[in-house]
């Protein structure tokens, strides 16, 4: 049955969910999270017409990974966000098995979604077509059907196109896994949107020297960025290290030179772009003032996801907090986006020993912390420690227990620290290292700092932030 046949359950699906959780304690005050169902990557991030638009993976009709539609939020400063009406749903043979992740242009003047069909086959098989769908004015999509088939010598694992302008040029990045099952990112060319040229393979196992890359490279990125191009994806497969990549996947990037004339992209090597519990499939935009926009999915898929407690209540995932990309002496730096300080009210500062420090309501919370040396408790439920070997978060499995840490490794001498009703996104030294993670305190939940360290504290508590 196509999702088109559910309307009348997809409509009752939100009527019943909202209020279910809304209820949830867990559900964020001010992070956009699905009204019900399951949410996963941010899509078609753009700036339009004095708009964001941040469409989102969705399926509205439970917390499993089936039946993928495009939910739509705009917003004019990224911070309060609006619902608009569903902008995909999978109802046509080219994407029966689900609207996949896709980026959107501004094509004339005509906001424009660039996605992936995935048809599913009942022997395990898998096809994918890369579509185009066209903004009507009534804010409704008009699908246009497939532009591209599945490339020659490719699994039908091809997703996720990213498509950009450059000099009057359409160009499109996929994430792709060849026939010998590795991971690559595929370049594409058009004049029109319509019809695409193949430029190769820019990124991925075995290209540029890489080796031990990985199966499949999901949602690319490829953008200029302060005198460089970074590729962001998400190789799926990687080896996990002791300190890194231990995620069931990962997201990465890579910064280099982009040749427009070659389609080559000689890049330096691969770095986690988060170091937290729970991130995968960022997107970014460049916003009307020209910076560099970064949305991730505060999810990871196939690990412990299903056995988030909100799932009781009918809904699952939140997405990060937007943030700025800077690109500074070979680091990437992520810091929150400036529009978030709207949500700050009164300004607290505390300084002494840390135990001393007064405990700080967590659930919309944010502080800054200038130390070398801390412990955090949140709830009992996560733990922060800074020491002379960087930042450590320990949280308990939600499988058996057992406690499972995250490291970023380096020195730190400062923390911005975001905190929402059942996630905490970490900002390391004002941007060089971001750790974000999801955690289900009991509520009403207090941060607890520990230690006999001298700590500069500043915080706010954040204002609620609904979805409207
Ligand atoms: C990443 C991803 C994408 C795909 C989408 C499906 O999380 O697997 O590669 O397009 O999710 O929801």
């Amino acid at each position: 049955m196509t999702l088109a046949s559910r309307w009348p359950a997809v409509l009752q699906a939100v009527m019943q969910g909202q209020p279910c959780a809304l209820a949830d304690s867990h559900y964020p005050q001010w992070h956009p999270a699905p009204v019900t169902g399951l949410m996963n990557d941010p899509n078609g991030f753009i700036w339009f017409a004095g708009r964001y638009h941040l469409f989102y993976q969705w399926n509205p009709l439970g917390c499993d990974h089936r039946y993928k539609c495009w939910g739509h939020w705009s917003s004019v400063d990224l911070v309060h966000w609006q619902h608009e009406s569903i902008a995909l749903m999978p109802d046509e043979e080219y994407d029966r098995n689900g609207c996949y992740s896709g980026s959107a242009v501004d094509n004339n003047g005509v906001l424009t979604l660039c996605y992936t069909g995935n048809v599913k086959f009942d022997d395990g098989g898998r096809i994918a077509w890369q579509c185009l769908a066209v903004q009507n004015d009534d804010g409704s999509f008009t699908k246009q059907g497939p532009v591209l088939p599945l490339p020659e010598g490719y699994t039908g694992h091809v997703r996720d196109p990213k498509v950009w302008c450059h000099d009057g040029q359409w160009y499109m990045v996929l994430g792709a896994q060849d026939l010998q099952k590795q991971g690559k990112v595929l370049l594409f060319t058009s004049d029109d949107l319509h019809h695409w040229q193949p430029c190769g393979e820019i990124a991925g196992q075995g290209v540029n020297g890489l080796t031990d890359s990985g199966y499949m490279w999901e949602c690319p990125d490829l953008f200029a960025l302060d005198e460089t191009h970074v590729l962001i994806c998400c190789p799926q497969g990687l080896a996990r290290e002791p300190h890194r990549y231990l995620n069931t996947y990962p997201s990465v990037w890579m910064s280099g030179a982009f040749d427009y004339e070659t389609a080559s992209f000689a890049h330096g090597e691969l770095h986690e772009l988060d170091a937290g519990f729970e991130f995968y499939a960022p997107q970014t935009t460049v916003a009307e003032d020209g910076r560099r926009i970064l949305i991730g999915w505060m999810g990871v898929p196939d690990g412990e996801e299903m056995l988030q407690p909100t799932c009781a209540y009918g809904w699952i995932h939140q997405m990060t907090c937007p943030r700025e990309l800077k690109y500074r002496d070979g680091r990437l730096w992520q810091t929150p986006a400036r529009e978030l300080e709207q949500l700050r009210e009164a300004e607290h500062q505390w300084q002494g020993r840390a135990s001393d420090a007064p405990e700080l309501e967590a659930t919309r919370l944010e502080f800054e912390l200038s130390t070398s040396y801390v412990n955090a408790d949140f709830a009992g439920a996560l733990r922060l420690t800074v020491d002379d070997y960087g930042v450590r978060l320990e949280r308990a499995s939600l499988k058996n227990g057992e406690m499972l840490t995250r490291y970023w490794q380096g020195d730190v001498s400062h923390l911005r620290v975001l905190c929402d009703s059942s996630s905490i996104e970490i900002f390391i030294n004002h941007g060089e290292g971001v750790m974000s993670s999801r955690y289900f305190p009991d509520h009403p939940a207090r941060v607890r700092f520990e230690g006999a360290s001298d700590i500069t504290l500043r915080y706010w508590s954040l204002r609620r932030c609904m979805i409207e």
